[in-house]
């Protein structure tokens, strides 16, 4: 007998993503995230898309894809709140406190999240972490304060770098640039995450911990599971 080849880290987004699908509140609105996992998800969406009522989305790429497949997409300012929003990470904890924003979204995510009342964090099972650091924190600011804010975060021990696309600072959504902080110890991601939201020019950090995820599913060799 063979051994069956184990998934691919996009085959256990893919079943993640669709997996995802239970949490979708029929005749409602969603909230939708970015990234890989997300397409994922937005592509197994179009398939029960006559029964919501659209999509507030975290981001250009996003909103194209949606409409793309025939989704609505709102804009946050059209909707008071959101009974879920649905994104991957690029790393959770044990009690759903996430890094975001290795897709350069992480300002907008925050803010569909905070209309949502329930956050479903989709994820391959590589980026469970017992502590948050692993993955260099993105960290969007206003340009003119990125020396500033790199030397507050060298100060704590960490080295920032901005992010690049074709040899130039990425502009993001917003018309602003992201720092990828590596080196950090993130020990209290709440305490963190409020003292970086306080320097001049930080526009989103990306640790998520005043919006952790309420919901936790993971795409594992196994299926998926819900960690919390
Ligand atoms: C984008 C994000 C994404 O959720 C995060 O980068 C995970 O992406 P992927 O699903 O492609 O691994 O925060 O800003």
């Amino acid at each position: 007998m063979t051994t069956p080849s184990p998934l691919t880290q996009d085959e256990l987004k893919a079943l993640v993503g669709k997996a995802a699908l239970q949490y979708v509140v029929p005749g409602a609105i969603v909230g939708v995230g970015t990234g890989s996992t997300v397409n994922h998800f937005i592509d197994a969406l179009a398939g029960m898309k006559d029964q919501i009522r659209g999509a507030v989305s975290s981001s250009v790429a996003s909103t194209e894809r949606l409409k793309a497949l025939g989704i609505p997409v709102f804009d946050a300012n059209e909707v008071e709140s959101l009974a879920v929003y649905i994104d991957g990470a690029d790393e959770i904890d044990g009690h759903g406190c996430m890094v975001k924003g290795g897709g350069a979204a992480l300002t907008r995510e925050k803010i569909v999240a905070a209309l949502a009342s329930r956050f479903v964090c989709i994820v391959d099972e590589s980026k469970l972490v017992p502590a948050l650091g692993r993955f260099p924190l993105p960290v969007e600011v206003i340009p003119m304060a990125a020396q500033h804010i790199a030397r507050r975060f060298a100060a704590l021990g960490g080295t920032a770098r901005m992010r690049l696309r074709d040899g130039q600072p990425l502009v993001t959504d917003n018309g602003q640039h992201i720092l990828d902080v590596t080196g950090l110890s993130i020990t209290d991601p709440l305490g963190f995450e409020s003292q970086v939201n306080q320097w001049p020019g930080v526009v989103t950090v990306g640790v998520f911990a005043h919006q952790k995820a309420s919901v936790g599913l993971v795409g594992t060799t196994q299926g998926v599971v819900k960690t919390f």
